[in-house]
């Protein structure tokens, strides 16, 4: 079959995952295996996908196996789709579990153990990224009797992506709902309510530093959009449950669980929903908080002003390039 070019599906990482990396635990074993869906573009990295497996961290290790670490500039949001984590942030420790996000923001202090297999996905951005790891990568690769050499450590301070190590945490136990960091499209920031749509924001542009920011369509069967004729901005999803049929340039396709659906700019597009799904926009160019948050409060403040242009108004204010929504 002919390879879809806007649809990865992360059930089947062997034909999805672009490059791949490898870390190991102290003992020598497989710690986490990276793939690549998207690469980061433009200054401030946007439009990045990794998908990674976190392995369980031994027994013996899981006491010590915190990963304490930041990153200058750069911020993460991951999924939890299998397992569960021990997150240590703001002075806490919690359990992460499947349907979790974790998002990290930069100078943020964190580390995780993982206590079974942890289908980990992530969108970044603003990551400075260093060419020192791959160069002494290869050094390792060939003389893998110098792996441990600090002398060649020293020449990667910050690892791959902008990463300052730290001593281990010090917290207290909190149930996940008590921690900020864990967020959940069952307690959202904010929820707006359509027919057959449920928009849910997840994490605001204001906790990525103005950047992007994420939010969660929850659609019922039925539920159909369209963008406009050729949308300005490029379109990175995440169906994380459900079933959608999308219509990219005239091509049809279905997309399941764990699905990124990459849409390029000005191709017209639209979809509809087969089954309840949650689909997450990874892109985060749209200023959905905002819009709805702007649109909710002309519907209930002066309603008649959507008589005059203003929904059309607000969505060019806040790049909204969805041009009619609808059920079946
Ligand atoms: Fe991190």
């Amino acid at each position: 079959m002919e390879k879809n070019e806007f649809l990865h599906d992360l059930k089947t990482p062997e034909t999805t995952w672009k490059g791949s990396g490898r870390h190991y635990f102290a003992n020598g074993e497989v710690s986490s295996e990276a793939g690549v869906i998207t690469e980061a573009v433009g200054p401030h990295g946007l439009y990045w996908c990794l998908d990674t497996i976190m392995h369980k961290v031994p027994d013996d290790l899981i006491a010590t196996w915190q990963m304490p670490h930041y990153h200058v500039r750069g911020y993460e949001t991951f999924f939890v789709d299998s397992g569960r984590l021990y997150l240590y942030i703001n002075g806490q420790r919690t359990v992460a579990k499947k349907g979790d996000i974790v998002h990290l923001q930069a100078g943020q202090p964190h580390g995780m153990t993982f206590l079974e297999e942890v289908k980990w996905r992530g969108t970044y951005h603003d990551f400075e990224t260093f060419s020192e790891a791959a160069d002494v990568g290869r050094v390792k690769k060939y003389m893998p009797e110098l792996k441990d050499d600090p002398e060649l450590a020293a020449l990667m301070p910050r690892g791959e992506m902008d990463t300052v190590m730290l001593e281990p945490f010090l917290f207290k136990d909190v149930p996940a709902e008590e921690c900020s960091a864990v967020r959940n499209v069952s307690r959202p920031l904010a929820a707006y309510e359509f027919p057959g749509l449920s928009m849910r924001i997840i994490v605001e542009r204001w906790e990525n530093g103005g950047t992007k920011e994420m939010a969660c369509a929850v659609m019922e069967p039925g539920f159909t959009a369209e963008w406009v004729k050729y949308p300005p901005l490029r379109e990175l999803f995440y169906l994380r449950s459900g079933k959608i049929k999308f219509t990219v340039m005239g091509r049809e396709f279905t997309a399941d669980d764990e699905c990124v659906i990459d849409i390029p700019r000005f191709a017209p597009h639209s979809m509809e929903v087969l089954e309840r799904s949650e689909l997450f926009d990874l892109g985060g160019q749209s200023c959905w908080s905002m819009f709805l948050s702007s649109y909710d409060s002309v519907r209930t403040r002066t309603p008649a002003r959507l008589e005059k242009g203003a929904l059309e108004a607000l969505k060019k204010k806040f790049n909204i390039p969805v041009g009619k929504i609808g059920m079946k």
